[in-house]
């Protein structure tokens, strides 16, 4: 599928009158081709952080923030978090269709022979301090990645990192506790393979809990991609240079660990704990928010495409009801989060705003539910990203077009002076 010309953008500059490309997606989104805009009239364009700016054309997942639509290469992510697992949505974000039962075999079976990582790489994590951020660990691991495997090959290395990314993870949690790693077993599913190594220890048996297994996959599915967000960028952008798919998703984690980005989750609950030692008077912490000289913002709130719910939040909010009745555990903080938005959705500051709780607001009460600690949460969320970065970035280097991300700047500094 590809993106159509549909007509022509005036601009009016000086005594210039210059068209401009039309152009129009699968969706109906329309674009104004700006690519010869500065060749033409010696104009560049100006739009901080990049609000109205599309970087490129992409066939992977749309998203319609006034409808509150996400679609992975056109499937609704309602009908994939109902019906798919974590597996088979990678397959569809990497390889672009839904895979066939031969197909997705195939594909677990190679993601199970490669969940080892390199014994020498256990080193690594010997020398970083038990305080260490598992996000500092992660993105270190995956760039060190490319020490071991130099040689570009496209697919076994999308294997590779894919199947090593959920290892590195529950290593680096296993480290900062002091326990012993738990190494990947080739009888567990991806998920299943996940919470056994994160919470097995070697003296017991540990039995896989199917509704933390199921609520594992959902949480992976909702974050597995979302077209060009601030880590998603990073990873087209470093890709862009010639850069090798580790060094690529290893600039993605850096990105995603940003309080505003994907970081906000361990905010989020970070909040509501701190609402709840306040007595949990969450109106106090609304109009916290919304005072423009307190820089207390409502962790898991607004989104810069979203303009309405977040189809992800809404699915979530729904979801923590269930998984935590399932595992008999009755959070305040739910009831926090709850009272939280039922305030702001009906005060004329968020809703002037469109400010929603995003994907970040209900994900963290689902994790500690699942036993996941908290300054874990982000690398969770790196987990579920991976295959959205992967594909995006497999997209862009199979794109004969793609060029260096290279943008301009309007320059304010000094004039030109001497020495
Ligand atoms: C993710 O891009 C993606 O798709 C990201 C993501 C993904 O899947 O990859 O969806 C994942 O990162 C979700 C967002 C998680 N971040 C948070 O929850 C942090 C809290 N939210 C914000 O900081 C903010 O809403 C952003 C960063 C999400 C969006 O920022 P924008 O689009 O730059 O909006 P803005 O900061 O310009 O805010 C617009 C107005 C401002 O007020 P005014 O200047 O108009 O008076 O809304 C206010 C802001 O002060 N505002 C908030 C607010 N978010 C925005 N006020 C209080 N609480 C908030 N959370």
């Amino acid at each position: 599928m590809s993106i159509s010309d549909i007509g022509k953008a005036k601009i009016v500059y000086e005594d210039q009158e210059v068209e401009l490309p039309l152009m129009e997606g699968t969706m109906g989104e329309k674009a104004i081709d700006i690519s010869k805009l500065r060749a033409t009239t010696g104009l560049v364009t100006l739009d901080n952080g990049y609000g109205n700016t599309g970087s490129c054309s992409s066939e992977i997942t749309f998203i319609d923030g006034d409808k509150g639509v996400l679609l992975y290469r056109g499937y609704p992510i309602e009908q994939l978090a109902e019906k798919a697992d974590f597996v088979e949505v990678c397959y569809l974000l990497i390889y672009g269709h839904l895979p066939s039962a031969d197909e997705l075999s195939g594909f677990r079976d190679k993601l199970t022979h490669h969940s080892l990582i390199h014994e020498d790489m256990k080193k690594f994590f010997e020398g970083y301090p038990p305080s260490a951020h598992p996000m500092a660990i992660l993105s270190a691991m995956v760039a060190s990645l490319s020490a071991y495997y130099p040689e570009e090959d496209g697919d076994t290395n999308i294997i590779r990192l894919l199947a090593k990314l959920n290892t590195i993870a529950a290593f680096s949690y296993k480290k900062s506790i002091g326990q012993p790693y738990i190494y990947p077993r080739n009888d567990l599913d991806y998920a299943g393979d996940f919470l056994h190594m994160m919470h097995a220890v070697p003296a017991e048996p540990y039995e896989l809990d199917d509704t933390l297994v199921e609520a594992l996959n959902l949480l992976l599915i909702l974050h597995a991609d979302h077209e060009q967000n601030c880590s998603t960028s990073t990873v087209r952008m470093v890709g862009s240079s010639g850069a090798n798919l580790f060094a690529s998703i290893a600039s993605g984690i850096c990105a995603l660990w940003g309080p505003l980005h994907g970081g906000a989750n361990q905010k989020v609950i970070q909040m509501l704990e701190r609402i709840e030692k306040d007595g949990s008077d969450y109106k106090k912490y609304v109009a916290m928010a919304k005072d423009k000289d307190n820089d207390f913002r409502l962790m898991g709130f607004g989104h810069r495409v979203y303009k309405n719910f977040d189809p992800r939040a809404r699915i979530l909010k729904k979801s923590a009801d269930a998984v935590l009745s399932k595992l008999g555990v009755n959070d305040p903080l739910l009831d926090i989060a709850r009272n939280l938005e039922e305030v702001a959705l009906n005060d004329e500051y968020f809703v002037q705003r469109k400010l929603y709780p995003n994907v970040d607001f209900y994900s963290g009460i689902i994790y500690r539910a699942m036993g996941i600690p908290t300054n874990m949460f982000t690398v969770m969320f790196a987990l579920g990203r991976l295959p959205g970065w992967i594909a995006q970035w497999k997209e862009m280097k199979e794109n004969p077009k793609a060029r260096i991300y290279r943008p301009r700047q309007v320059y304010t500094g000094a004039t030109q002076r001497d020495y």
